[in-house]
């Protein structure tokens, strides 16, 4: 990777994933594209431009104009998000996708897009959920992140385009709020228990999810796109995770560090449907085996970094 297209890069994942590439491969190398600006970092530190991922045209344009050779697709509506407009998720996630492929085809790059633990459904074994298994979910987040995973390998036998992928469970970050996911009260809890020591979860206690730090997701990405392509036998979607925890677990954690601290339930139905569908623990050890996927977080380190970067 020299010089790497990013979009939906003032999102969750984007806006510390640009930071991160442009300290490892120069600021001017890594260009974020975003469909909206604003005041921050990744507009400010490097090449930033107006893209909107249904554009193709401009997309190739602007991977064009700075002749990049990595193409990472973040730009994708979330699953909570994308039950209240299935049709619109649908012509984004996908549209966005296939218009991104184009591209890396076209120009022959490298690339990168992250599926989900949103690609499992009610029907995939629940615990210790295999690499390669049933994938039949029920949001259309899911639908589209099964379809993008077939998409990317699609791509890769059919053109050779270096397609990449990981399946990312719930992110936790203390720089960028994540929007319109399932997982998003991992984030919130720890915001709400520096803020008022008290959180009430819309997921319902005992419900297991996988979880991981950004510091690990990020370096992830970097990993597997360095990667050796000889020693990958999977290359898109790859289960990653560092935890699988339920709403108890984090207050049990943040009580450690906040005796205060009181965790509350009001269980939103749509959002506690999907987790339902989800995994509680999937199984990592092909992202292990092929490319050295090794999280340095767990839920008592990350909950202690946390809160000391918020507090
Ligand atoms: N964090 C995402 C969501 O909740 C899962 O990929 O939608």
């Amino acid at each position: 990777m020299k010089r790497i297209l990013v979009t939906g890069a003032l999102g969750q994942i984007g806006s510390e994933l640009v930071t991160k590439l442009r300290e490892e491969y120069g600021a001017s190398n890594v260009i974020a594209t975003d469909i909206r600006k604003i005041d921050s970092e990744v507009v400010e530190s490097g090449p930033f431009e107006l893209l909107d991922v249904t554009d193709g045209k401009l997309m190739s344009e602007i991977a064009k104009k700075y002749e990049v050779d990595t193409i990472m697709h973040l730009a994708a509506l979330l699953s909570a998000k994308a039950e209240s407009n299935p049709f619109f998720a649908w012509n984004l996630n996908m549209g966005g996708l296939v218009n991104a492929l184009e591209v890396s085809r076209e120009l022959n790059t490298q690339f990168f897009t992250p599926s989900s633990i949103g690609a499992f459904g009610p029907s995939t074994p629940k615990d210790q959920t295999p690499q390669d298994t049933i994938q039949r979910p029920t949001t259309m987040y899911g639908v589209n992140k099964v379809s993008g995973e077939l998409l990317c390998d699609y791509y890769y036998h059919k053109f050779g385009v270096d397609t990449r992928g990981v399946r990312f469970p719930g992110l936790i970050s203390y720089v960028t709020l994540p929007g319109g996911g399932t997982t998003d009260y991992a984030v919130e809890i720890y915001y709400e228990a520096v803020k008022r020591q008290a959180y009430t979860s819309y997921i319902q206690e005992g419900t297991y999810m996988d979880m991981m730090y950004m510091p690990d997701a990020l370096d992830a990405i970097i990993q597997l796109m360095e990667a050796d392509p000889n020693k990958l036998k999977h290359r898109n979607a790859f289960n990653v995770t560092a935890m699988s925890v339920a709403p108890e677990h984090f207050e049990e954690e943040i009580k450690k560090h906040i005796p205060a601290f009181t965790l509350s339930y009001n269980v939103d139905p749509i959002r506690q449907a999907i987790a339902d569908s989800w995994p509680n623990a999937i199984d990592a050890t092909a992202a292990k085996e092929e490319w050295g996927f090794k999280p340095k977080y767990d839920l008592c380190s990350m909950t202690k970094d946390m809160l000391s970067k918020l507090s």
